[in-house]
């Protein structure tokens, strides 16, 4: 039977380029989006031309219960998933003391809330496939170091990256891996705005990541050969840190 994957934020950025990958190597794809179905429908066509079955899921990943239904819906009508890829997320970027309420409010809310929104409905299914499986979260090399001007952000992905290693722990006599994917800056509409200047100064590569060296990443941890790897966080950053 094939295996099926569920990648949030999946229509564009870094969750497109692990859909695509995962269709190519051959993985059912239950892709979600939020708001822009244009974006979700070029997506969608994209996966099924390379021949795997998809299933589309709309919510907005800080409604707990937008995103219990959606998901329990879809498992209904397709099985469990093999895979779960906790990649939506946002950042609102200000210096902490002029950091309004909303902008902490809507960060923590999507990006660590959306782990218990987005995972919880997806856990016990897929324990009682018994097929194991592999969840894969995404922080940042600001959940690992802290960067200025993301004290929401970095919070958030911080708590990601907690959350990933005390569910691994849960999950591993079930053959279910967790693990943390932390990029530094790799090139999307997040990170639009950075001039070249900077990504000399801070990366030793001196440039952005791809999306698909990302992908690939997330790939190997979906596959067999990563069946050993968990409670792990790995960077993508260029050497950033
Ligand atoms: P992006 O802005 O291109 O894509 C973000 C995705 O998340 C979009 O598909 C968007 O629809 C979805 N999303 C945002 N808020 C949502 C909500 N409330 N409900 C449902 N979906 C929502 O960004 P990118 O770069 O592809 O980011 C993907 C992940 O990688 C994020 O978690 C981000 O924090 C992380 N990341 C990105 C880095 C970068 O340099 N691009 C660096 C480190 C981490």
């Amino acid at each position: 039977m094939t295996k099926r994957v569920l990648i949030t934020g999946s229509s564009r950025g870094i969750g497109k380029a692990i859909a695509l990958k995962l269709a190519a190597a051959g993985f059912d794809i239950a892709m979600h989006y939020y708001q822009n179905s244009d974006a979700a429908n070029e997506t969608k066509q994209a996966l099924e031309q390379l021949g795997v079955s998809v299933s589309c899921l709309k919510f907005n990943i800080a409604d707990r219960a937008a995103a219990k239904q959606a998901i329990e819906q879809d498992i209904e009508h397709h099985g469990a998933y093999y895979g779960v890829v906790l990649n939506a997320g946002i950042n609102c970027d200000t210096a902490f003391p002029a950091m309004t309420a909303s902008e902490w409010d809507s960060v923590v809310h999507t990006n660590l809330d959306g782990f218990y929104n987005v995972i919880h409905p997806t856990v016990m299914p897929m324990v009682q496939a018994r097929q194991g499986g592999r969840i894969i979260t995404m922080a940042s090399v600001s959940g690992i170091a802290g960067n200025r001007g993301q004290v929401n952000y970095s919070a958030s992905k911080a708590g990601i990256i907690g959350a990933t290693k005390a569910l691994s722990l849960e999950l591993a006599k079930r053959k279910i891996t967790v693990n943390c994917i932390a990029p530094g800056l790799i090139e999307t509409d997040m990170v639009a705005d950075i001039p070249q200047d900077m990504v000399n100064t801070i990366v030793p590569m001196r440039r952005m990541g791809k999306t698909s060296e990302i992908a690939g990443l997330a790939n190997f941890l979906m596959s067999e050969d990563a069946a050993y790897i968990t409670r792990q966080v790995i960077s993508v950053n260029g050497g950033m840190i």
